[in-house]
């Protein structure tokens, strides 16, 4: 089994937008990340050199911007679940102005599709300045972050046109996913070497397909609930408002809707204020633990009106939920429960006659800082 992806991969054949072409192609990333980075076995083929540099590390950085910082508060739950490195997550422009104190032997992970963004860059050049190495993720061979740092890892993913970012998030949570399992093989953690991350995102690469053959279901709730109201929230607990995160990125980038993501537990400090008759609050819910408090927090909006939606993996589904997904390993349900919210948010976009793959005052790729 092969999967190529060749100079047409960047050319929009019969789809209207881009963007709707690079959520479609996430299952065959999902392929060609299993087909790039894992043997027969399932073994992770990463470079040994890196492996070996990681392990001198006491702590982790992920460093970057907009869709790749989310992808990094995804990656961060994966590092430290299956390798025990304590690991942090920075908005790069953050970072590069105010570097927190450190720990003793860091090791960096930049995460950027272009690898050009000037805010994530502006931090590579201090930290090599210091000594410390570092690892880049990125879609594009021989990008400046990628000639720039210690090591590449590259994400598979084919170009990404659209600005709203899609195919590239789900790869660089898939490839962290990978280094993750093989740094805690790496450092002998049994929880590493018995996640079958092969299988699991065989599950992974199904579960896209048919939630991106859905598309009508989707578009009919964009329509219905997202067309007209000024603001919406995403809501979710752990590793689900990291995704919650992303899912309002998506929406306020290409359909101007002021979406915002929230922790289900937070809301009630201060943003339930907000909610006012028919506002949509999406809840994303995939993880045992929490599921039944972010159902809680649901019901405390629908008391105050709000027209409430809900992404849900099927095994904690109830008979009223709006999106069921496949089940999947708990680490992995963001690649599963951001395309339902990707697609929700180009629905939006299209149905207001907007142009979705150029929304306006945005760049694919921001080389100021
Ligand atoms: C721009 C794009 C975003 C992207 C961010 C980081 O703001 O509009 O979609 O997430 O840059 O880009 P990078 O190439 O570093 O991942």
């Amino acid at each position: 089994f092969r999967v190529d992806m060749d100079a047409s991969a960047a050319d929009k054949g019969t789809y209207p937008f881009y963007m709707l072409k690079e959520v479609d192609e996430q299952p065959v990333v999902m392929r060609k990340i299993v087909q790039e980075y894992l043997n027969e076995d399932g073994v992770p083929v990463i470079d040994q050199d890196l492996l070996e540099t990681m392990k001198k590390a006491d702590r982790l950085y992920i460093i970057g911007a907009g869709t790749s910082y989310h992808a990094g508060l995804v990656g961060a739950r994966m590092f430290e679940r299956l390798t025990k490195v304590p690991t942090q997550v920075f908005i790069s422009s953050e970072f590069a102005y105010e570097q927190p104190i450190m720990s003793e032997r860091p090791f960096f992970i930049f995460l950027t599709q272009s690898g050009e963004t000037a805010d994530s860059r502006e931090v590579l050049v201090n930290i090599k300045k210091q000594g410390w190495p570092s690892l880049t993720i990125t879609n594009v061979p021989k990008s400046t972050l990628s000639r720039e740092a210690s090591y590449t890892l590259l994400l598979h993913a084919g170009p990404e046109i659209a600005v709203a970012s899609t195919k590239a998030y789900t790869a660089q949570v898939a490839v962290q996913a990978v280094l993750a399992k093989a740094f805690g093989m790496a450092r002998n953690q049994q929880e590493a070497v018995d996640f079958d991350l092969k299988q699991q995102l065989g599950i992974v690469a199904v579960g896209m397909q048919a939630i991106v053959d859905s598309k009508d279901q989707l578009e009919s709730i964009a329509s219905r609930y997202l067309a007209t109201p000024r603001n919406a929230f995403y809501i979710g607990r752990g590793i689900d408002w990291s995704v919650a995160l992303e899912s309002a990125l998506k929406l306020k980038e290409i359909s101007y809707v002021q979406a915002e993501g929230f922790a289900s537990g937070e809301l009630k400090h201060g943003t339930i204020a907000l909610i006012e008759s028919k506002t949509p609050v999406i809840g994303i819910i995939t993880q045992d633990r929490t599921a039944g408090l972010t159902r809680s927090n649901l019901q405390e909006v629908v008391s105050r009106g709000a027209s409430v939606l809900t992404i849900v993996s099927k095994h904690l589904a109830q008979a009223d939920d709006t999106i069921v997904l496949p089940d999947v390993d708990p680490l992995l349900t963001p690649l599963l429960s951001v395309v339902p919210a990707q697609l929700l948010a180009y629905y939006t976009s299209l149905g207001k006659g907007l142009d979705v793959d150029k929304p306006r005052n945005l760049a694919k790729s921001v080389t100021v800082q």
